[in-house]
């Protein structure tokens, strides 16, 4: 069984909805999922995944990262992750302008481990919608396809 996880940066909970909600999807294609908090996981534990995803928001006054994912942020690109499958994920909101800069900072970092994108950056404005709870599905499709297309 194929495994994912899923690290999440969430202040107001949207986010991690959004983690919540992949994990889901995940599940219901047969991917064993681990779903940790930023702060409470080391980035190269990610080596014991198939499929790694970041779900995180932005925040600050240039479309910043969120300062409790900084420190994951800057030891990903020191774990070499060849032969997984990334995603970036997160929520945001147009109004701020820079919308959800920090999905597509992660998805930058991801490219420098050796991983290979298994899908587009994923924006979400605020909690996920109905039509944004299919994006995901489809996002997971996507990462998981990508991952057994690794195989052969
Ligand atoms: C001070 C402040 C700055 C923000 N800056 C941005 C931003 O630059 N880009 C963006 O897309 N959203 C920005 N946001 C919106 C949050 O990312 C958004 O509310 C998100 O849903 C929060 O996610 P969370 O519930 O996981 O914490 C900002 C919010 C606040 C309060």
């Amino acid at each position: 069984m194929p495994r994912a996880t899923i690290v999440y940066a969430s202040w107001t909970g949207n986010s991690e909805e959004i983690a919540e909600y992949l994990a889901e999807s995940f599940q219901k294609l047969n991917v064993d999922v681990r779903l940790s908090e930023c702060q409470q996981i080391d980035a190269k534990d990610l080596l014991d995944a198939d499929i790694c995803v970041v779900s995180t928001y932005t925040f600050g006054s240039r479309g910043d990262l969120p300062d409790e994912i900084v420190g994951f942020y800057f030891d990903l690109e020191k774990v070499d992750l060849t032969g997984r499958v990334f995603g970036a994920t997160g929520s945001g909101e147009e109004f701020y302008g820079y919308f959800c800069k920090s999905v597509d900072d992660f998805d930058k970092q991801f490219e420098k481990t050796g991983a290979v994108r298994g899908a587009e950056p994923l924006k979400i404005e605020l909690n996920p919608s109905e039509e944004d709870e299919k994006r995901l599905d489809e996002f997971a499709k996507s990462l998981l396809d990508t991952w057994e297309g690794l195989k052969k």
